[in-house]
């Protein structure tokens, strides 16, 4: 007997969360973050699909993908040349996937100059991610995604915009340095205007700090001036300067895998569960 239903074209499928990171300054934390949170994520019981969308390819390098094994990447997803289901890889980590990046990447803005749904190539494939709900297991060729973290570019490029037409939220990480709001203010008028052109849904989930240096107090004046310019939106859990984190890349390694103990490993457990809370409020807000 056999289980197959056949399927309207256009049967709904269900929808991941997609949160973008995003910061088009460079090295605040966006892919250490990507990886980490989508590590505990995926610990945590979530389905996870980490989309790298940097030419620098540090998400895939920093999850253990070679170069060599990078045959289809997120470039050729934007080009529209292949689903997002060809160019997702598995990583070490249970239920945590990768579409990983190649230089080809850097690219992709030419050649999608004068297209008209350049903004949406992401948005677009990610609706066509999961099988539509009225598909048999049998069917299915693999599991749903319940998060997607797309790891931007430290810029706010045709790429940046892709990932905030494509969310439903863009997470900002801030590293607790003097500069740290610099450039906020561009960034957040960056998704002003994709929420009024692109993206009407478009919100900020929140700010992470990241890089926290306790023995420095410059550290805990920018945490208290970032929550004071952003409020609510900044996180409880901070990320705090951990070496263990700054070593696993070079192991391929989320840090939770290369030494689940430490306190980077554990803040990041704490932010998941923080995010995952403010899911379920908004989730109840949009029900009220
Ligand atoms: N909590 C932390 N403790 C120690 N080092 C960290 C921590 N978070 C990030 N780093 C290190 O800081 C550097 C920058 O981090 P990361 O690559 O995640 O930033 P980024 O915003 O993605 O950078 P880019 O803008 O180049 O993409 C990396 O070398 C990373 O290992
Ligand atoms: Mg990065």
């Amino acid at each position: 007997m056999t289980d197959e239903v056949p399927l309207a074209p256009n049967a709904p499928r269900p929808m991941p969360r997609v949160l973008a990171l995003a910061n088009q300054k460079g090295g605040v934390g966006k892919t250490t973050t990507a990886i980490n949170l989508g590590t505990a994520l995926a610990a945590i019981g979530e389905t996870v699909l980490i989309v790298d969308l940097d030419p620098q390819g540090n998400a895939s390098t920093g999850l253990g993908i070679d170069r060599r094994s990078r045959r289809v990447s997120t470039y050729d997803v934007l080009t529209g040349e292949v689903e997002f289901r060809d160019a997702i890889l598995e990583t070490a980590v249970p239920r945590l996937h990768i579409a990983p990046s190649t230089m080809d990447l850097s690219g992709v803005e030419l050649e999608l100059a004068g297209q008209r749904d350049r903004a949406y190539r992401l948005r677009d494939a990610i609706r066509r991610l999961n099988a539509p709900s009225g598909m048999s297991i049998r069917q299915r060729n693999d599991i749903d995604y319940t998060y997607v973290l797309i790891d931007c570019p430290p810029s706010l490029n045709l790429i940046t915009v892709n990932a905030m037409a494509a969310a439903n939220a863009i997470l900002v990480p801030l590293q607790c340095e003097f500069f740290a709001l610099e450039g906020l203010s561009q960034l957040l008028k960056t998704v002003e205007q994709v929420r009024s052109t692109l993206n009407p849904d478009l919100t900020i989930h929140g700010v992470v700090l990241t890089m926290f240096d306790a023995r420095n107090n410059l550290s805990s004046q920018v945490v208290e001036d970032v929550r004071q310019f952003m409020g609510e939106k900044v996180y409880e859990t901070i990320i705090p300067r951990n070496v263990r984190v700054s070593e696993a890349p070079s192991y391929g390694k989320p840090v939770l895998l290369y030494d689940l103990k430490c306190v980077g490993s554990q803040a990041y457990l704490r932010l998941a569960s923080e995010i995952i809370q403010r899911e379920r409020t908004l989730r109840a807000t949009a029900a009220a």
